[in-house]
């Protein structure tokens, strides 16, 4: 098999990259290692920024976004047992963010590809590249127990943090930023309507919460907790009580329901340089990990495959190579800036281990601060709704 772009991965990054190049007239082959329907099944985030949402509709695969996705013109922060909205719209200049699950978006991007058959392999194994440095690198692999190989002019390295790419470059080649995070997120899907109409943000003595949405009729709720927390350990009633006490706010009530899905996120500020190597690629999560207090993930991934598509267009177009090789420099000034607004949100919002009085009186002054002046309020609502692409 021989194509011009080899994609490994078909989460945000790949799919997103795949539809790009599709537009652009470049071929390509986007090889991923589980079924259909897990892929399109995995609960993971849900905030879609301006842009990424732009995207889809520039894709068109917007149609069922447009119909199910809930536009949110603001934030709430809520602390010391009060709300404080961030008003989006009146601090951008009419930006806004949309709730729209990130397994709908797969939903919608494999389905684009397929119905305009292009290819898209699943359940795809034993993932190996080779010749990264040479002008016809190689991805090997099992399907069906038959191994193949593809033959290409590129690879997308868009196989997430435990991908095989990120791997593939020799580590004398790598310089990696790490910092992890002494908690995770427990996180549900409830079958009880939202509680409230936009997004809560609480900081509590007692730990983070945050209650999203996916539906009128379902809501999304999150506990900050122990960091390898066994769920075993959560029984129905022991979440409910915690998001109660964390949520609490004079004349508002937080509405419950069954609980239909649950599980524990670890958290990390992780950054690959550069995001290259050769005639590799690395785009999302298999590049960076942002914790995901600022609703990043999945928008960074977005914003790299549409600098990479750029790149690549421009590469097949002209012959000119200089936005490849300029590629991760390019990404990086985003990603560093989305790490800074991510590690901040975090670092505002939940209790730390080793803090004391002094540090919480500091981040209640803070809130106090993002919630009472123009600047402050602006700068986190420029971030939240996605910094301009270059
Ligand atoms: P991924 O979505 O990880 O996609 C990578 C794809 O590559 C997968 O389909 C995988 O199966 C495939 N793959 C991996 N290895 C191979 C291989 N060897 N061969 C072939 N295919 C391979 N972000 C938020 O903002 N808010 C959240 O609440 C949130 N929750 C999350 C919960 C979880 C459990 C996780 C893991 C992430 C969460 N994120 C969240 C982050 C967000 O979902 C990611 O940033 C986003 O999915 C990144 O997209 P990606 O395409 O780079 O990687
Ligand atoms: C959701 C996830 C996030 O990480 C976030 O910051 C806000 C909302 C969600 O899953 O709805």
């Amino acid at each position: 098999m021989r194509t011009q772009v080899a994609i490994i991965g078909a989460g945000p990054a790949g799919l997103f990259l795949s539809l790009l190049l599709q537009r652009a007239g470049i071929e390509c082959v986007v090889l991923e290692m589980h079924t259909r329907e897990h892929v399109q099944t995995r609960v993971r985030a849900g905030v879609l920024e301006h842009g990424t949402v732009q995207l889809m509709h520039e894709l068109g695969v917007g149609e069922r976004l447009k119909r199910l996705g809930l536009e949110h013109g603001g934030i709430e922060l809520r602390f010391a047992g009060h709300g404080h909205r961030i008003d989006f719209r009146e601090l951008t200049g009419g930006k806004c963010v949309t709730i729209y699950a990130q397994h709908e978006v797969i939903k919608d991007l494999v389905a684009a590809r397929l119905a305009a058959n292009q290819p898209l392999l699943f359940e795809v194994s034993d993932v190996r590249l080779a010749d990264l440095e040479s002008k016809s690198p190689r991805v090997h692999f099992v399907r069906e127990g038959k191994s193949g190989t593809l033959q290409c002019d590129f690879i997308a390295g868009c196989d997430g943090f435990h991908g095989v790419c990120r791997p593939a470059i020799p580590s004398s080649a790598l310089q990696l930023f790490d910092r992890a995070y002494p908690f995770g997120w427990l996180g549900i899907l409830a079958q009880a309507p939202p509680s409230s109409q936009e997004l809560i943000y609480a900081h509590h003595e007692r730990g983070f919460a945050l209650l999203s949405m996916r539906s009128p009729e379902i809501s999304r709720l999150y506990l900050q907790c122990q960091p390898e927390e066994n769920i075993e350990n959560w029984p129905d009633e022991r979440i409910w009580d915690e998001l109660q006490k964390r949520l609490a706010a004079s004349g508002w009530n937080l509405t419950e329901g069954p609980i239909i899905q649950r599980g524990v996120t670890g958290m990390r500020s992780f950054v690959t340089e550069p995001m290259q190597f050769g005639r590799l690629f690395l785009a999302g999560d298999a590049a960076h990990i942002v914790p995901p207090t600022g609703a990043k993930g999945l928008n960074l991934a977005v914003a790299d495959v549409r600098v990479l598509a750029h790149a690549l267009a421009e590469f097949y177009r002209s012959g000119s190579a200089e936005p490849l090789h300029r590629y991760s420099e390019t990404c990086l000034r985003r990603v560093w800036k989305v790490q800074r607004f991510s590690w901040w949100m975090t670092s505002l919002l939940h209790r730390f281990a080793d803090d004391n009085a002094f540090d919480q009186r500091r981040q209640l002054a803070e809130l106090d601060y993002v919630t009472s002046s123009r600047a402050a309020a602006q700068s986190l609502a420029e971030n939240y709704v996605g910094l301009p692409m270059e």
